[in-house]
């Protein structure tokens, strides 16, 4: 890696996130550089950026809900960050919306994470910096590098506040067994496994669960939750086999839809632990704790900045 430590580092933020931006920039000492994202009437965006020119720049947007908007929108604020004479441009998108869709999950469909990796990359990202990827294979789709930073740590010191050291850390599908064993390393606690089959975007299914907790608190640990469908799922087939009805829920990403409030309003969930990749919003029908990968982005910056490695923010593979 080289030494870029002589350019200067700007921060740009797009608007999904201002405050997240606005955290890294101060844990480094910095402000984020004037952006303005206008639009014309027919809502076409026009972002406008100023006083990047010579330095390595750090476009920080996450593209969570308005997914879309937010992901066109860092498009084109990379083009612009390139166009007005900055150096690296790296894309800081702490939430990949479309990390999903890494394959085809049935004939007919696109490979949307492929999709928006090769449109980063043509509007002129040198890498990319995300947080807890839904999956791992976005770096073999990428034309770019992708550093693949791990909120578990963070979430994991939350979790051992939060949560009784008796509590069994819970896989709500098999994608999510590795993190599982990862914050079962942090914590000495054991993992059990929920099987989960999706039926819709909006629903799936779960019967079948692997390991023991029988009478004892459980604490569900995902990558996102969005419609909340696969957290009630898996808190059904705990209490269905004897999990008592103190249940907490970690996941490094809350795009939560309006209705899934209403959905974990009606289990028994104690709390609901999350970063802030996105920013936190609706009716909170459960307890919320957020915590900040504002270190932890400002942390990966400076390393990429002075030429340092990453191996101890990254994800385990
Ligand atoms: C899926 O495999 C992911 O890891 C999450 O479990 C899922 O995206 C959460 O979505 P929802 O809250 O809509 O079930």
């Amino acid at each position: 890696m080289s030494d870029r430590s002589t350019m200067p580092t700007r921060i740009v933020a797009g608007t999904a996130h201002p405050g997240l931006a606005a955290a890294v920039a101060a844990v480094l000492g910095l402000r984020p550089a004037p952006c303005d994202v206008e639009r014309f009437p027919d809502g076409e965006l026009r972002p406008v950026v100023h006083g990047v020119q010579g330095g390595d720049v750090y476009v920080v947007q996450p593209t969570g809900p308005a997914v879309d908007d937010h992901l066109v929108e860092l498009l084109l604020l990379v083009d612009a960050c390139r166009r007005a004479g900055a150096g690296a441009v790296t894309a800081v998108v702490p939430y990949f919306g479309y990390a999903r869709q890494d394959r085809r999950g049935r004939a007919g469909q696109a490979v949307g994470a492929r999709v928006a990796l090769g449109a980063l990359a043509s509007a002129g990202a040198d890498r990319l910096v995300v947080v807890e990827p839904h999956t791992v294979a976005l770096e073999a789709m990428s034309p770019v590098p992708v550093e693949m930073l791990t909120a578990v740590p963070l979430l994991a010191d939350g979790l051992a506040e939060l949560t009784p050291d008796e509590a069994v850390l819970v896989a709500p599908d098999l994608g999510a067994v590795k993190p599982a064993e990862h914050y079962a390393r942090l914590l000495g606690r054991p993992v059990a496994v929920v099987r989960k089959t999706r039926l819709s975007g909006e629903s799936v299914h779960a019967e079948e669960l692997v390991g023991d907790v029988a009478g004892r608190p459980a604490v569900i640990v995902d990558d996102m939750i969005s419609t909340g469908g696969t957290i009630e799922a898996a808190v059904r087939v705990l209490l269905a086999h004897g999990a008592a009805p103190d249940i907490a829920v970690a996941a490094a990403h809350g795009p939560l839809v309006e209705a899934a409030w209403d959905r974990l309003g009606r289990l028994p969930i104690r709390c609901l632990l999350v970063t802030d990749t996105l920013p936190a919003g609706g009716a909170r029908a459960v307890p919320l704790r957020v915590r900040s990968v504002g270190p932890l982005i400002a942390d990966a910056v400076a390393r990429l900045h002075h030429g340092r490695s990453l191996e101890a923010l990254l994800m385990r593979g």
